[in-house]
């Protein structure tokens, strides 16, 4: 969300006749697009304006901004503490950000503006995206569940869906300019449309975006396990384009746990819906999100949650020690686990998944998969990467011959991309040979983060 967010700013401020600049030397403005979902993020926030400042000694005209969600709920004491900062915006603030930095760069005085609550889905924003490829589409913003641990609530507001026909109309948009992936944007997908005029909900969108010519693949983050409905899973086993690739986020596997953080589904709900999801779709591939260390997390809770991962045997997850967030419940709840304790079994789990990833990747090895090729492997230039429909990385060699006209034909990097999407606003997909295709892959040897293989035919 927040990659996607500073692709907004770049194209705001690229209507306005800013442009990119890799070196900080030669900035007029620097902006740091902030998070605050667990405390150490948010102090990088301030190791990174200690390191900005030396650039504002050296040009006192450098305009620095901080925006997101730490400039939307610690504007004071961003101010305070980095008192060089010019500018202070909120998540909700972007589309006025080229007229902040007008103010801010003309007065004295930092300027600071950050908005509440959205009245409705803002329309209309220019996006300088990365890829030329995959594009990541917001379909709402806003989260509604106070799950007790959570700061998104309180710097990203009340859940507001966007129109169906302005999402559909952005990803035709993105069709003709040679998109062939979009990954759908919003802090609980699933209750998508909820209160909205237009009824549409998540599955009916869903089936919507498929018919999309050009479009190949769709994704989706996040979604709630308990608004993860039946119709959404048979949406995903019968439109070709959705891929089987889920990422729910389970949180824990203790019961008592689940309650404390207001999550309102049971491990056994959770079970349930993977269950489902393994016995539907063929080949699916699942991802969750996993905190460890919980305010009155026991050994016996913490032994519920390896259980999960050992039965579910997730392709991947994504591990976070609990950090206490300002506002939020869980932060003053008695039973508050030792730093040393949460690092022990962080690791715990660490080991316990890529025992698991290895294992399911390995299973890949002598199968066919269709890759949608990226670019050049960033690793090794004679090898091109991409993506499996379940979201593994692959990167592979073609017949000899082809591979010295791709190296002619493709960007070296994903940072050179990004320049050259600045630069021009106009996809670069199928500049290259093979880039934004679908080609057939044999994997011949898989590793923990990434598969090898070969062009079929
Ligand atoms: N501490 C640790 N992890 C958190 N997450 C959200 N808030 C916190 C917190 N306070 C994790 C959750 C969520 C993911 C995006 O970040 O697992 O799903
Ligand atoms: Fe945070 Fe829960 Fe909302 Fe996700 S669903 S953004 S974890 S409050």
């Amino acid at each position: 969300m927040n990659k996607y967010d500073s692709e907004k700013m770049a194209g705001m401020l690229r209507k306005y006749n800013y442009s990119l600049t890799p070196d900080l030397n030669s900035a007029d403005v620097v902006l740091l697009n902030t998070c605050s979902i667990r405390e150490k993020a948010e102090q990088k926030v301030f190791s990174k304006l200690g390191r900005i400042k030396k650039y504002k000694v050296k040009n006192p005209n450098l305009v620095i901004g901080v925006g997101g969600c730490v400039g939307q709920i610690s504007s004071k004491a961003i101010l305070k503490r980095a008192p060089y900062v010019d500018l202070v915006f909120g998540t909700l603030n972007i589309h006025r950000l080229p007229s902040l930095l007008e103010t801010a760069s003309k007065g004295n005085a930092a300027v600071s503006e950050i908005f509440s609550e959205a009245e409705q889905y803002l329309e209309d924003y220019p996006i300088s995206r990365k890829s030329g490829i995959q594009a990541w589409v917001s379909i709402m913003h806003g989260c509604n569940n106070y799950c007790s641990y959570c700061v998104v609530p309180y710097t990203r507001g009340r859940e507001i869906s966007r129109k169906c026909n302005d999402i559909l109309n952005e990803i035709k948009v993105l069709s003709q300019h040679g998109y062939k992936e979009v990954t759908l944007l919003g802090q609980n997908v699933n209750s998508y449309g909820k209160g909205t005029e237009e009824g549409i909900t998540f599955p009916g969108l869903l089936e919507k975006i498929n018919e999309i010519p050009g479009i190949e693949r769709i994704r989706f983050v996040t979604s709630h396990p308990k608004d993860f409905s039946k119709e959404l899973i048979r949406v995903i086993k019968n439109f070709d384009k959705v891929c089987e690739q889920i990422h729910l986020p389970a949180q824990s596997g203790s019961n008592k746990i689940l309650s404390l953080m207001n999550r309102k589904y049971s491990l056994k709900d959770y079970m349930e819906k993977i269950n489902t999801l393994k016995s539907s779709i063929s080949g699916v591939a699942l991802s969750t999100d996993i905190i460890v260390g919980f305010p009155g997390e026991t050994k016996q809770d913490f032994q519920a949650t390896i259980d999960l991962i050992t039965k579910i045997e997730f392709d991947s997850i994504f591990l976070f020690n609990f950090s206490p967030r300002p506002e939020t419940v869980a932060a003053k709840l008695p039973g508050q686990v030792n730093e040393k304790i949460k690092q022990k079994r962080f690791n715990t789990l660490l080991d316990l998944q890529k025992g698991i990833t290895l294992k399911l990747n390995k299973r890949l090895e002598g199968k066919n998969v269709d890759i949608l090729v990226e670019g050049k492997s960033k690793t090794n230039l004679d090898k091109l990467t991409g993506r499996t429909r379940t979201n593994k990385i692959v990167n592979f060699t073609v017949r000899a011959g082809t591979a010295a006209k791709l190296k002619l034909n493709t960007s070296a990097d994903g940072d050179e991309i990004f320049q050259k999407e600045i630069g021009s606003e106009v996809s670069n997909a199928g500049k290259g040979y093979l880039t934004g295709k679908i080609v057939p892959v044999k994997i011949v040897r898989s590793g923990l983060y990434s598969l090898d293989g070969q062009v079929i035919n």
